[in-house]
Parts: C-alpha cells; structure tokens; sequence
C-alpha cells in the first residue's frame, strides 16, 4: 500500500498549526459574540473562515436532537420499471415529503420519489438507464447527474427545465425561452459508458440550486463494473454510501434558507450575509441528524459525498485506530483508484466524493468511534456515530493494486487556459464575467487533452461537466504569479470532477474532453456561487 499521505500530512504540519490558530482565535470571537453557541464556522457577516468552509452560520431556532441518538438511514435501491437488452428504465416523481428529522417536528422537504435522499440507483457500465422524472413541485427543476459522461441534451443544462406538472407562472420566460423546457416530465437518457464510481444526481435550475438541493433535491447514483466486481473489497451490506451536508432548522422544523425571494420564483440569490455560502448548525448522513450505525469488526467501505451547499468538512476518526490508517482511500470522485491511499483526515470539498475503507478490527469490540469534522469545534465538529458492536468473518481485503489507472502527463494537453475565480461585487465571476447562457468561454476539441489552470482569491470547489480530470498541481500565487509545482496535495489522487480550489492558490488540472460534442457548464460548486453566477460555458467541437 502507498503510505504517501504519511509524508504529505507531516509537511501540511505547518500549515496546519496556522489554521489551528486561526481557528482558536475564531472560536474566541464567536464564543463572546454568541454567547459561545454550538461550534459553526462564523456568527453571519458572511465573513469566510480561513482553510475551513467559506460562508456565514445559520442558528437554528428549532430544539436540536441528541447527537448519535437515530440509526443511519441507508437510501433504498430504485428497481427499474423494466430493462431491455441494452437499457434500464426508471421513473422518479419529484415531490413534497415529510421528514422526521427533529423530535417531534416534522420537515417538509423536497425530494425524490418524496424522500431525502432520493432512492439510490445502481447501474453497470455500458448499460444505458433512462430515467423519467416527474415534476411534482411548485417550481421548475433540472436534473443533472454529477460525474456522468452525458450527451448534451440530458446532462441538465441549468436553462433546461422541467415545468411542474401543475403549471409555471413564475418568471423565467427568458431562461425558459434559452433552454429546452419540458412541460411537467422529462426523460434522461445516460449511456454510463464509464468506469464504476460513486456518481450523484441533485437540482440545477438556473439560479435556483443552493435552495433546491438544500430542500432535498440529491441522490446517490452508483455505476459499478467488472473490474471494481474483481476486487475482494467490502460488498453488499457493507458498501455504504454517505450523504454528508449541513442543514438549519426554523422553529417549525422546516429547513431554514436564506433566499432573497422565499418563493424560488424571479429574483436568484441569498440575502448579502450568505453571499460567500450558508453553513448550517446540523449535520445530517443519508437525512439523519447526527446519525449512529452499529457495525461488526471487520472492513466497510464507505462512499463519502459531501453534498453540502458551502461547508467543506476535515473528517477524522475519532479515537483514531490504535494501529493502521484511519481511512484507505480506494476510489476518487470518478473512479477507483490505482493504489490505494492511507490518510489520517480527509479533506473534502462540497460535490467531492471519496471512496474509502475503514477497518472496525482495529478496536475492540464495544467501542464507539466518532466521525468528527476537525475544521470546527462543538457540535458541528461531530458527523456521525459508529457503534463496533460484536466480532464477524472479514474475507474482505484491499489489495495494493486496485484498477488500470492511466496518469495523463503534462505532454499529453495541446491546449492551456487560465480561469480566475473572483468576486466583484456582489457576483462571483469567472475571468471577470458573471455566467451567461449564451457566451461560451472554451471551445476544446473531442477527445482533446487540455491543461486548465484555475487560480482564486478565495475557496472554491471547482466543478466541469463531461470531463473527468486529474489534478497536476496546487500551489501559492505570490504577486499575481503562479507557481503550481507539480504535487497535487494528499486529497487529489485520481480521476476527479471536482477540485477544491483555496484562497490565493492556483490549481492546475489535465482533463479529457471525450465522450460528446456541444454545450456544457462548469462552475463553483458552492451553491450560493454558483446561483449568484460563478458559472461558464465550454462547448466540445
Ligand atoms: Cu454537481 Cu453542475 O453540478
Ligand atoms: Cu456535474
Ligand atoms: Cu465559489
């Protein structure tokens, strides 16, 4: 196994004693100011917090439950409503559902098939699955499925919607005008040619998407093949995947967001504290506050997501295993990786996935072990509960060499483009420019390899549609110059679509624009960007 994070984490040391002072001192603060509240990240101002998550705290007004009290809800599994020989069908109605997350209140949410998280489904590659959604909600809606390699028609395109069933008077004539508008229902079509991974699928209207995700709109996608099939890695009930994001409570237990338009009708955007994201003051797993999960002494593997619209978690295990890595990363966000990674902490930015193994044998029957979040202190430093309740056979394994996985060298990219990140304003741009459906920013070639460096004046998890990329490297810009060197840092090992881009650092990443021709996006993925317009558009030639 590959101990390079061992050397990776021990020359982070610095840095990290700069963010532990940075965030002790930040803890002072909020603790006078708030009457030291329960451990967010910062008390509203919309002041970003140095290495942690960028965005402002929202205080629930709701009664918070037990921590570790509710069992791990475990998304079903969507069944098809038929297959044939080369595709499976699905229909998932979008709708209002009812969520028991808070005692004895009740939390409207908006889901899938009415629940948060929508029902898992899991495909195998080069099995086309359509899937017919329905549109059930009050407001117009965009399926797209992060990580997919999808024809441009299908992909989600932030203009094309789906009306409700029920009729549309809001605005938007002008978006619906740009895009493809379905009335009431779409189908969407997904090839899946690619690798096994741990894909999603949530909301993204135009504008809308940090408030339309927030409320429920996400779901696991699950693509698998005979190569992951091959590997003696944790199977069935011990393949886990994990929804991890940040929620706000209203006294009415509804889910609280900070929308300048609460009816999600004309007018985009947070209210001027939420501009740089909205950290809420619960962490839910699978829509569960705080969950615990009892599990034998043997391997799980766990796919991480971080669904969250702003909050970047720093996941460890606490108390950490007397013996062996806490985490062994085996796949990134697009696929499995070559070799396994050992790591200590996780970094994990909003839309990122992690796919890792953690080894119950490694404590004692009886011990409850805490998946905390060491970006913050209090409540919010806690994730999630497992409970290592009794002995069990382990036939899993890891094995030192996992898939075939090809690193693209800097000599394979003919084409390099730079893309600044930055606020101005009250917008967030790209090159300077607020996202317009109509403008296209690159124009790569099919099949093209090309090298996009993306520097930023703050944090910004960087997502492109269609291309699946690998992170060459990441380093300080020092006076408008960048020098990104050639280490991408301990959490960007293999294929990624999405890149955690901090303040003042420039990221250089290789990516190849296979699979389709036409229009597609790519954007911050903190939501609240993202709405107020850190969007472009490349168009594959
Ligand atoms: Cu997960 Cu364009 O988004
Ligand atoms: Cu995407
Ligand atoms: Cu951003």
């Amino acid at each position: 196994m590959r101990r390079r994070s061992d050397a990776w984490d021990m020359r982070l040391t610095r840095r990290e004693v700069l963010r532990l002072a940075g965030g002790a001192a930040l803890a002072l603060s909020l603790g006078s100011a708030c009457g030291g509240g329960n451990g967010g990240n910062s008390s509203g101002g919309g002041q970003s917090v140095p290495d942690g998550s960028t965005g402002a705290l929202q205080r629930s007004v709701a009664p918070l439950p037990e921590p570790f009290s509710i069992p791990l809800p475990i998304p079903p599994v969507l069944r098809p409503v038929r297959s044939d020989a080369t595709t499976d069908y699905y229909e998932i109605t979008q709708r209002p559902g009812r969520a028991a997350i808070l005692p004895g209140l009740a939390t409207e949410i908006w889901g899938y098939n009415g629940s948060f998280p929508g029902p898992t489904i899991e495909t195998r590659r080069g099995r086309q699955a359509v899937v017919r959604h329905r549109n059930e909600l009050p407001v117009p809606t965009v399926v797209h499925l992060h990580g997919a390699k999808t024809p441009p028609a299908h992909d989600g395109y932030p203009t094309d919607l789906v009306l409700p069933v029920g009729g549309w008077a809001g605005g938007h004539g002008d978006h619906a005008a740009m895009g493809h508008t379905s009335q009431g229902a779409k189908e969407y079509v997904y090839p899946l040619d690619q690798p096994a991974a741990t894909l999603w699928y949530h909301d993204h209207r135009m504008d809308f998407t940090g408030p339309q995700v927030y409320q429920g709109l996400a779901g696991f996608h699950l693509v698998r093949d005979a190569a992951e099939d091959a590997l003696p890695l944790p199977k069935g009930e011990r393949d886990i995947p994990l929804l991890i994001c940040d929620r706000s409570f209203a006294a009415d237990g509804a889910f609280m967001y900070p929308a300048i338009d609460p009816a999600l009708r004309d007018k985009p955007g947070v209210t001027k504290d939420f501009m740089n994201g909205v950290l809420g003051d619960v962490n839910l797993v699978n829509g569960a506050a705080w969950p615990f999960l009892e599990v034998t002494n043997t391997r799980y593997r766990f796919r991480l997501l971080n669904a969250a619209n702003a909050r970047r978690y720093r996941l460890a295990l606490d108390p950490p295993p007397p013996e062996g890595p806490a985490f062994v990363q085996i796949g990134a966000d697009v696929g499995l990786l070559g070799q396994p990674v050992a790591h200590e902490r996780i970094e994990i930015g909003p839309a990122e996935r992690f796919d890792v193994v953690i080894d119950f044998s490694a404590y004692p029957v009886g011990t409850r072990v805490t998946l905390v979040n060491r970006y913050v202190e209090g409540a919010m430093s806690r994730v999630m509960r497992f409970h290592v309740v009794r002995e069990a056979r382990d036939d899993s394994a890891v094995p030192s060499r996992l898939v075939e996985f090809e690193p693209l060298p800097r000599s394979a990219a003919t084409v390099t483009r730079e893309f600044r990140f930055a606020q101005e304003d009250d917008r967030w741009t790209i090159n300077g420019k607020p996202f317009d459906p109509q403008r296209i920013d690159a124009r790569p070639q099919l099949g093209a390899t090309e090298i996009w460096r993306i520097s930023s004046e703050q944090d910004h998890p960087v997502h492109l549609h269609l291309a699946h990329f690998q992170v060459l490297g990441r380093g300080r810009r020092i006076l408008g110059i960048g020098d990104s060197g050639d280490d991408p840092g301990p959490y960007n090992a293999g294929w990624k679509d999405t890149v955690y881009v901090s303040s003042s650092e420039q990221v250089e990443i290789i990516a190849r624009f296979d699979g389709y021709r036409g229009k597609y996006v790519f954007h911050c993925h903190n939501l609240e960007h993202e709405d107020m317009a850190m969007m472009a558009n490349f168009e594959v030639v």
